[in-house]
């Protein structure tokens, strides 16, 4: 196992598969009365982010304490970086005090790769601008094969701001290293540029036009919709929410539609919603809404991030093993 984690390019199938199921593991201990296990008893685990999160810090959080690691939090706003102290001093700092894991969320695309270069601890990539997000990746993968099983030849559907989602980047690697097939819908403003490039890999396709992709006879497994990003514009990418909601929201009749094709289908969204724009409630809220199981499937994932890279012995993987099944 790699002993960063700053791209879902790191991990291959079998490492992905593995932390998925360590995953099944740890969510059965999350059902339980007492929830925590020895397994990081005696290391320390920094959450570092300069970038507003609700699920992902708690998460990460409650995931290092669940498994007996002292977890401590530090916030852009909080820490030296606020006084001018550079990412490189900021990160050496926290090193040299013999932590074990960096968690780090940053503004800057390439900000945890740049981190990982100067810290002898592992780095862990908790979103670094429009980069990427191994970990929700992770936590969405295991919330689709909760439902639908292994994900070779199932047609996901991204849509949404692409162009600054880093969610959406690492989803397509996860995805494709599991062999789902993605298909990915923005407006033309909010696709990123070179995108034409990943087209030619097989079972990856790009369309403009949500409406056709639902309507098509390849029925849709899950539709991951994603937010609109509006503190990474900077300029008009569409001319009202309105019409963005009109051609890219994921409304009440285009579910109907979509659940016409499959009864089965899933909607998702990592979260924060925008109710009205990219998600109306009622899709929200539907039967076919996995969002709270995703934030669920969240501590759980992390906590089999957190043994994969840190309890790397077999030893501490008996001690889990025990006390898990125990
Ligand atoms: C995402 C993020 O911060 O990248 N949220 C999350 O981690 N659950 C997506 C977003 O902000 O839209």
């Amino acid at each position: 196992m790699t002993r960063h984690l700053i791209s879902s390019a790191d991990l291959s199938r079998e490492e992905t598969i593995a932390i998925l199921e360590t995953a099944v593991s740890m969510h059965d201990l999350q059902r339980r009365d007492v929830k925590k296990v020895p397994t990081l008893r005696g290391r320390t685990v920094i959450n570092l982010f300069f970038e507003d999160s609700t699920r992902t810090r708690s998460s990460f959080e409650i995931a290092g304490k669940w498994m007996s690691a002292d977890t401590i939090n530090l916030s852009g706003k909080g820490s030296s970086t606020s006084k001018g102290e550079s990412l490189r001093d900021t990160a050496r700092t926290i090193d040299a005090m013999s932590v074990d894991a960096l968690v780090i969320r940053h503004q800057a695309s390439g900000a945890c790769h740049q981190v990982a270069q100067w810290v002898r601890a592992s780095v862990i990539n908790a979103g670094d601008g429009m980069h990427e997000h191994p970990t929700q990746a992770l936590l969405d993968a295991y919330t689709l094969r909760t439902r639908l099983g292994e994900l070779d030849g199932r047609h996901i559907v991204l849509v949404g701001d692409l162009t600054h989602s880093r969610v959406f980047r690492s989803n397509v690697i996860t995805l494709k290293t599991l062999g789902a097939r993605v298909t990915v819908v923005a407006p033309p403003t909010l696709m990123p540029s070179g995108i034409g490039t990943w087209s030619a890999t097989d079972g990856f396709a790009t369309g403009w036009d949500l409406d056709a992709v639902i309507d098509s006879d390849d029925p849709v497994d899950a539709v991951m919709m994603l937010r609109v990003q509006r503190e990474r514009m900077s300029g008009g990418y569409f001319p009202t929410a309105r019409e963005y909601t009109v051609g890219y929201g994921l409304t009440r009749e285009r579910l109907e539609r979509l659940v016409a094709r499959n009864p089965e289908v899933l909607v998702m969204h990592p979260g924060p919603m925008n109710r009205g724009l990219e998600i109306a409630a009622d899709a929200a809220d539907a039967p076919q809404s996995v969002v709270l199981d995703q934030v669920s499937a969240g501590v759980a994932v992390r906590m089999a991030v957190l043994y994969h890279l840190l309890a790397g012995d077999e030893s501490t993987r008996d001690d889990v093993e025990r006390s898990v099944s125990a």
